[in-house]
């Protein structure tokens, strides 16, 4: 299935539900007909109490759930009506993955973790492919560690590795689940950076996150509370490195306020 990127929004989803079946006659209604349009290049966050259906909301965008009921269109096609291995090919070439585990290969190298998806893909010669994933480490700074093994990286590291892994086949939009949520506070900052860099250079970013900070980092955060989307607030670019220090602070301190009167 090939998806077009002449559409201005990424992600439209319309009456979005999302139950999960526990038992005979016992369903859980996760997701209530959510709306959400990320338009291209877009940096988005969401957050809300846990439990409030934010991974969720995640996983039913981007196809690696079914939903229940609605339509999510991703670059215009709509993914509730495609089967499985349409799906897999979109989430393959099309997206990016970064979660707080990230799931890497523990037999393989740093290097051939990050290439592996490229190849799979098969848009790409190979050595175009290891081409992308070099410069994709020198970008992340693991250049060093490319042929350790993966089992010998730190956690900052790995989550590099998941980077260049997400971005290897150049996709369209980035998901991350909490992908900070498992590092230092230096560590995940360097990753915001990283991560920030990535948006700036074009592509669509869709992050869940706890983390006021890393939030801060968004142009638009959404606030999840059982399972519907009931509030948004537009934070603007992040500003340039000169002016981050006073500017960042000041985001941090506006999007704090905005959680306190939503009772977060
Ligand atoms: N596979 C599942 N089967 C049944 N219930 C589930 C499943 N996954 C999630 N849930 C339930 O759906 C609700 C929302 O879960 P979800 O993981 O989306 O929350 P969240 O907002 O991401 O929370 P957290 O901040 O803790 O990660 C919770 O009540 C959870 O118990
Ligand atoms: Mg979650």
């Amino acid at each position: 299935m090939k998806t077009t990127r002449t559409h201005s929004a990424v992600i439209e989803a319309k009456q979005l539900t999302k139950h999960y079946v526990l038992g005979k006659d016992n369903e859980l209604p996760v997701l209530k007909a959510v709306d959400l349009t990320i338009d291209r290049g877009e940096f988005v966050a969401v957050m809300g109490a846990s439990g409030s259906g934010k991974s969720t909301l995640l996983y039913n965008v981007c196809g690696m759930d079914r939903m229940t009921s609605g339509s999510v269109l991703f670059n215009g096609v709509d993914l509730s009506r495609l089967p499985e291995p349409a799906l897999a090919r979109i989430r393959l070439s099309n997206m990016g993955f970064i979660f707080q585990q990230i799931h890497l290969l523990r037999n393989l190298s740093v290097f051939d973790n990050i290439v592996i998806s490229g190849y799979l893909c098969g848009n790409r010669s190979r050595s175009a492919v290891e081409q992308r994933a070099t410069e994709l480490m020198e970008l992340t700074g693991i250049s060093d560690i490319a042929a350790n093994d993966i089992t010998q990286a730190s956690g900052g590291q790995l989550q590099r590795v998941g980077i260049c892994r997400a971005l290897i086949n150049q996709p369209d939009i980035i998901f991350g689940d909490e992908p900070t949520g498992a590092l230092n506070s230096r560590a995940a900052g360097e990753i915001m950076d990283l991560l920030g860099g990535v948006h700036r250079a074009g592509t669509t970013v869709m992050l869940v996150t706890h983390d006021v900070k890393v939030a801060s980092r968004s142009e638009r955060v959404l606030f999840m509370m059982d399972g519907r989307i009931v509030a948004e607030k537009r934070l603007g670019t992040y500003p340039s490195e000169g002016n981050r220090t006073a500017d960042g602070k000041a985001r941090e301190a506006e999007l704090a306020r905005w959680l306190l009167e939503l009772g977060f």
